[in-house]
């Protein structure tokens, strides 16, 4: 058992936001996959105060061990989470429920942390910060001061637990873990995907509907576990590692490198059983070096 800011967990693995949609998972799979749920809590795609279309397609773009994703989150908004998938969630999930959310302001996630304080059914809330702000272009997220003063606004709406999903996209993302810990964060998760873009055959710009995307999977596996060594040495809460983990030891090296739990991301596109075999294989891994 595990103990990550007050939920009780079966093992260190999650999943990644946005890359394991449970109630789909459900549709395809039945009741079978509630019986051996693959992640030890379930994190939802994230969630916007007002529905998004998400971006134009082409959405994804294989690269070298990586996957360049441009999908524009899209979601219904936060009406349409409380009224729909939070009851079916509530319904169906035997781990806890971390609810992603983002806002392009302060008073934005304010809102939806407002909207979120009277769900039972969310045991803790993911914010992310990878919302391009609109006036400088960069992410929100990006700013160490402007993260720290972000999570002032907000941090007081919320009584749950609170996770920052930091950017990559950063010069210092320990420095912006360390204003999220200033400003009241329980934990923080890293890495979200990395800045890339892929060009269409032909040289007619940018392959990805949206422009630019996000890169992850295997290709970011090394920047995901120097980050996450660099964050951990500089911050006291808890740290969600992720990047590129496809296997025991992929998650074991975050584990290592001080994070607490570990999210599967693009591996659960390749193998939706992931999250267990990963689980599994990290526990085998245990029990190898006790014997
Ligand atoms: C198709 C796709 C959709 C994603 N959607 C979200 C999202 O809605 N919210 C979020 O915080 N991160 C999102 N992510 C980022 C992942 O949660 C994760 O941080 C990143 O992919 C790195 O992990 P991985 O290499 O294991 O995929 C998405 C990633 C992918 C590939």
């Amino acid at each position: 058992m595990i103990e990550f800011c007050g939920l009780k967990l079966r093992h260190p693995v999650i999943n990644a936001s946005g890359c394991f949609d449970v109630l789909a998972a459900a549709r395809v799979f039945g009741d079978e996959l509630f019986e051996q749920f693959p992640f030890a809590a379930y994190v939802s795609k994230t969630i916007t105060l007002r529905a998004r279309a998400g971006n134009p397609p082409p959405r994804l773009w294989e690269s070298a061990a990586g996957l360049i994703n441009s999908i524009g989150l899209p979601n219904g908004g936060l009406r349409a989470y409380l009224e729909t998938d939070l009851p079916a969630l509530a319904a169906a999930l035997p781990v806890p429920l971390i609810t992603n959310v983002m806002g392009s302001t302060p008073e934005e996630v304010g809102e939806i942390l407002d909207a979120l304080e009277a769900e039972a059914t969310v045991a803790a809330i993911e914010l992310n910060v990878s919302c391009p702000n609109v006036a400088t272009g960069l992410d929100i997220g990006a700013d160490p001061d402007g993260l720290e003063a972000l999570l002032h606004h907000v941090r007081p709406r919320s009584s749950k637990p609170l996770i920052v999903k930091l950017t990559p996209n950063t010069a210092d993302v320990a420095a912006c873990a360390a204003g999220a810990q200033a400003g009241g964060a329980d934990a923080v998760s890293l890495i979200n995907t990395l800045r890339a873009l892929a060009l269409a055959p032909g040289g007619s710009g940018a392959w990805l509907g949206g422009g630019s995307g996000g890169l992850s999977g295997p290709a970011i596996r090394t920047v995901a576990l120097a980050q996450v060594s660099r964050v951990a040495q500089r911050v006291t809460i808890p740290v969600v590692g992720m990047g590129g983990v496809a296997s025991g030891a992929d998650a074991r090296d975050l584990l290592d490198a001080g994070a607490t739990l570990v999210a599967v991301g693009t591996e659960s596109f390749r193998d939706p059983a992931a999250g267990s075999r990963i689980a599994r294989e990290l526990d085998d891994g245990f029990t190898q070096i006790a014997h």
